[in-house]
């Protein structure tokens, strides 16, 4: 035992942990957490997972967006100062993000001093290169986008995300030269064709960028709700631009250049694609003005609705995180997401669909396996699954196969086709016992090692399957595991060591049901 963890050290001192810095974006605050933006969490949150599970190092960064003109209105409007409704805000943020089980590791609030001093590093090298100078922006300005909208991109006069009518503003601004960027841009999107995914967004920044890129106004006039531009105070720098520094400033941008090296470039911004032109062409260029090496790749998730409406804090149309995560926990909630949406994609929330694939995939797929093999193992061996001299049957090759696509699927971001290799182990566990007949194998003294090796392979199946939806379902997967006696063996799991077939003896713990089936609505009730 101590020759294994002293061999463990040494192999990590000769072999360190590969690292893997994570992003989601960072929130508005002018209201609470919607599950449009929760679902950017959540999946966010089920890839950090992963890559804890598949051995990286792992820093995965949230935080809240507090310089915007919305926020400040909004804590104008409820008679309270804006740096104490952001606190406010920010508790309120952290309790939903802590229900729905999001493993982050920092979170960054863009009214942080180290913030502020990473905004004024990265302009004034910005400025140093060159690449900022005075000028006036005159046209539209969405401020629920936080966006000069120019007015080619409006339809019928109205910003195409909001449908609302963006104000005119004339001001005098810095700007940043980002027309200067579009060769150096272009090159990047042709060396690293992985830098934005997937496909049909890398797609759309390639047309933008074909169509020339103008510069941008890099600060905004007559506000103070904001971090001064360095060398003109009298102007605040523009929110989005103060935004997208939030991700250097957390590793240690102009303050911790050790910590900054170490992880700085990010591994992946995980973002909505309605922002992926500031996080895909604005941010590389900032990043690429001020020296700095770009992220290595950017994936634009879709946007999920509900009940096929848009859902939107401007439009009213929300649907509360935890209104779902207080029915049934946050682990149904996260497996709906994940494996209902393909990631990428637009989807779409409903009671009745959420309920529907409740029963299917937990109450009477995953849930019910559990629950069999249980009271299985309880009745015919007195609680434990031994593996028999004839080895495993088929149900492992099988296993093994989906913990191959997993990985493939995962590797890949596609978290959907994840989710459902893990459930065609379930699936696979299913159809063996209900060819294998364990409770006719008990009826038949001659077949007593062919029933403990059925009951072992289904254990183990069980055990791989929870060890794949660790990332996804945290809470279950991890009781699963502690009911078919894995969680005995202590430790971190890896993928490496823990997704593989093992033949042993173990205690099956016999519990409650995971997720009592639900009984359907009357039609009607969505
Ligand atoms: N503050 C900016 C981001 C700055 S990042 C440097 C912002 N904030 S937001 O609160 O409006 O949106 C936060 C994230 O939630 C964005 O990635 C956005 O795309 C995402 N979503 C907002 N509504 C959504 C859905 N309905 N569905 C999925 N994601 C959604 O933009």
């Amino acid at each position: 035992m101590e020759s294994e963890s002293s061999f463990l050290l040494i192999r990590e001192i000769i072999f360190p942990m590969p690292r893997y810095f994570l992003t989601t974006a960072i929130d508005y605050v002018n209201s609470r957490p919607h599950l449009g933006t929760a679902y950017e969490k959540i999946t966010a949150d089920v890839i950090a997972r992963y890559k804890r599970l598949s051995g990286f190092e792992t820093h995965f960064l949230m935080g809240n967006d507090e310089h915007s003109q919305n926020v400040y209105r909004r804590a104008r409007e409820l008679g309270e100062e804006p740096l104490a409704y952001c606190d406010r805000m920010a508790r309120e943020f952290r309790e939903v993000w802590a229900r729905l089980d999001i493993s982050f590791d920092d979170f960054i609030r863009t009214t942080e001093p180290r913030h502020k001093i990473a905004v004024t590093t990265m302009i004034e090298r910005m400025a140093a290169a060159g690449d900022l100078y005075e000028g006036y922006y005159e046209g539209p300005y969405c401020v629920s986008c936080e966006a000069f909208k120019p007015e080619k991109d409006l339809i019928d006069g109205l910003c195409p995300i909001h449908y609302s009518k963006p104000e005119w503003i004339r001001e005098k601004n810095h700007f940043f030269r980002l027309s200067k960027y579009q060769d150096a841009l272009r090159a990047h999107y042709a060396q690293h064709p992985e830098f934005v995914v997937p496909e049909v967004r890398r797609n759309e920044l390639l047309r933008l960028l074909e169509s020339g890129l103008e510069d941008i106004s890099i600060s905004r006039a007559g506000q103070h709700w904001g971090i001064p531009l360095p060398h003109d105070p009298s102007r605040v720098v523009y929110v989005w631009a103060v935004a997208l520094i939030n991700y250097a400033s957390a590793v240690g941008y102009g303050q911790d250049p050790e910590r900054f090296a170490a992880w700085w470039p990010a591994s992946l911004h995980v973002v909505g694609k309605d922002i992926t032109r500031f996080h895909c062409i604005i941010w590389p260029a900032m990043l690429m003005s001020a020296g700095e090496a770009l992220p290595r790749q950017v994936f634009g998730h879709g946007w999920v609705h509900f009940k096929g409406q848009k859902m939107s804090k401007s439009l009213g149309t929300v649907l509360e995180p935890l209104e779902a995560a207080d029915r049934f926990g946050p682990d149904p909630l996260r497996l709906y997401l994940v494996k209902e949406i393909p990631y990428g994609n637009d989807g779409d929330f409903s009671w009745e669909r959420f309920e529907e694939r409740y029963n299917v995939d937990l109450a009477n797929n995953l849930g019910n396996l559990v629950s069999r093999l249980a009271a299985m193992v309880e009745k015919y061996r007195d609680g434990r699954a031994r593996p028999a001299a004839a080895g495993p049957g088929g149900l492992a090759a099988k296993a093994t196969a989906a913990v191959a696509s997993y990985r493939a699927a995962m590797d890949g971001f596609a978290l959907e086709q994840g989710a459902a290799a893990a459930f065609s182990i379930v699936d696979a566990a299913n159809e063996f016992i209900a060819e294998r007949e364990p409770w006719a194998l008990a009826r038949d003294a001659a077949q007593a090692d062919a029933l403990d090796q059925v009951l072992h392979d289904v254990a183990e199946a069980v055990r791989l399957a929870a060890v794949l939806l660790l990332p996804i379902m945290p809470a279950s997967a991890a009781e699963i595991l502690r009911r078919v006696g894995a969680a005995e063996s202590g430790g971190v799991p890896r993928l490496d060591r823990d997704a593989v077939w093992t033949s042993r003896d173990r205690p099956i713990i016999k519990a409650d049901p995971l997720w009592p089936r639900l009984e359907t609505r009357p039609a009607g009730r969505a």
